[in-house]
């Protein structure tokens, strides 16, 4: 499946930008499924996202500079609002009116967790919910905004896929012991599918101390949401209450490529553990996925006959009939 070949992804929101890139007066540029489009701060700092094209004579509008909200390109000084039409042209007295068709098209572009999201086209779905953010017991810690060169879909089957980690996550939570979970529930859900699982990892810290296996080894409790296409939550529960989730979304880029974007919202403080100690760890386990999955086709297939399964592949087979089920209807 390439993703740019899919007319259907578009209807999906994906992050794009962490609004903090978003500078008043500089608009940005970013790539979605292939389309070139421009992101920046309109009007009440509200973003707005559009094709990253002048109507006049088709110069790029990130290389442009935002003026009071509206967006001004670089080449004749037009200047466009949120909604894309173009509200001057330095070129025509004040007094005259602008014809209607000077204007340009704009996507649905909504701020939602501390990132822009953006559906190129007549949105099928919310962007996806995560009730933790609003709690105020949680905080959000933004992690990575990064390009991998291999599919969405990779990533996606990779946060449930269980057998992994024992391989992978070799000098993080991976546990030779522990190569398949010891439970694994999955559900459908409207948005796409739900898990519970068990599996056993190893505590770092008690291992370095040379403990019994027994003692170093953590049956970790975890839940994970996928929501289609493109955005998986892994929320882990410690026995001391304590709550980790990790959010990422593989915003496709074009065909072999995908803009990682990753935070994580946590139930402890500041002074607990410091959000640079939580990134870290994060980081390396992601950087331990990254090796792995950027070796990988990026052309996923559909067809199950094309790649060869077992019992834990089953999260990333359903995905696989759901996107397929779902493709097939347009
Ligand atoms: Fe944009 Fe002329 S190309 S104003
Ligand atoms: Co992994």
């Amino acid at each position: 499946m390439l993703v740019t070949s899919q007319p259907l992804f578009k209807r999906f929101w994906y992050p794009v930008l962490p609004m903090s890139l978003l500078a008043e007066d500089k608009p940005q540029s970013f790539q979605l499924l292939g389309q070139k489009i421009v992101v920046w701060l309109a009007a009440e700092g509200k973003p707005a996202a559009a094709p990253d094209r002048c109507c006049h004579r088709s110069a790029k509008l990130s290389l442009g500079k935002v003026t009071d909200g509206l967006l001004e390109c670089a080449y004749h000084g037009w200047q466009y609002d949120g909604s894309g039409s173009c509200l001057r042209v330095p070129q025509i007295s004040t007094d005259a009116p602008i014809p209607k068709n000077y204007r340009i098209n704009t996507y649905a572009c909504e701020e939602r967790y501390g990132y822009v999201w953006v559906c190129l086209e007549d949105p099928i779905n919310k962007i996806p919910e995560l009730p933790e953010a609003s709690d105020p017991e949680f905080r959000l810690i933004p992690e990575f905004y990064e390009i991998w060169n291999c599919a969405g879909l990779r990533v996606m089957e990779n946060e449930m896929d269980l057998a992994h980690p024992t391989f992978v996550h070799t000098t993080t939570f991976g546990s030779a012991e522990h190569p398949i979970p010891e439970e694994l529930e999955i559900t459908e859900t409207d948005y796409g599918l739900r898990a519970t699982a068990t599996l056993g990892v190893v505590n770092p810290e008690s291992q370095q101390k040379n403990l019994k296996m027994d003692s170093y080894i953590t049956h970790r409790k975890l839940e994970m949401d996928w929501f289609m296409p493109f955005t998986c939550k892994l929320r882990i529960n410690y026995p001391n209450g304590l709550v980790h989730i990790v959010v990422n979304t593989a915003t496709p880029i074009d065909d072999k490529s995908s803009q990682i974007v990753q935070f994580c919202m946590r139930n402890d403080t500041e002074e607990q553990t410091k959000a640079a100690d939580a990134i870290a760890f994060d980081r390396q386990v992601t950087l331990e996925d990254k090796a792995i999955l950027e070796s990988t086709d990026y052309d996923v297939p559909l067809d199950a006959k094309f790649e060869q399964h077992m019992m834990t592949d089953r999260p990333g087979l359903l995905m696989r009939r759901k996107l397929a089920a779902m493709l097939s209807t347009v």
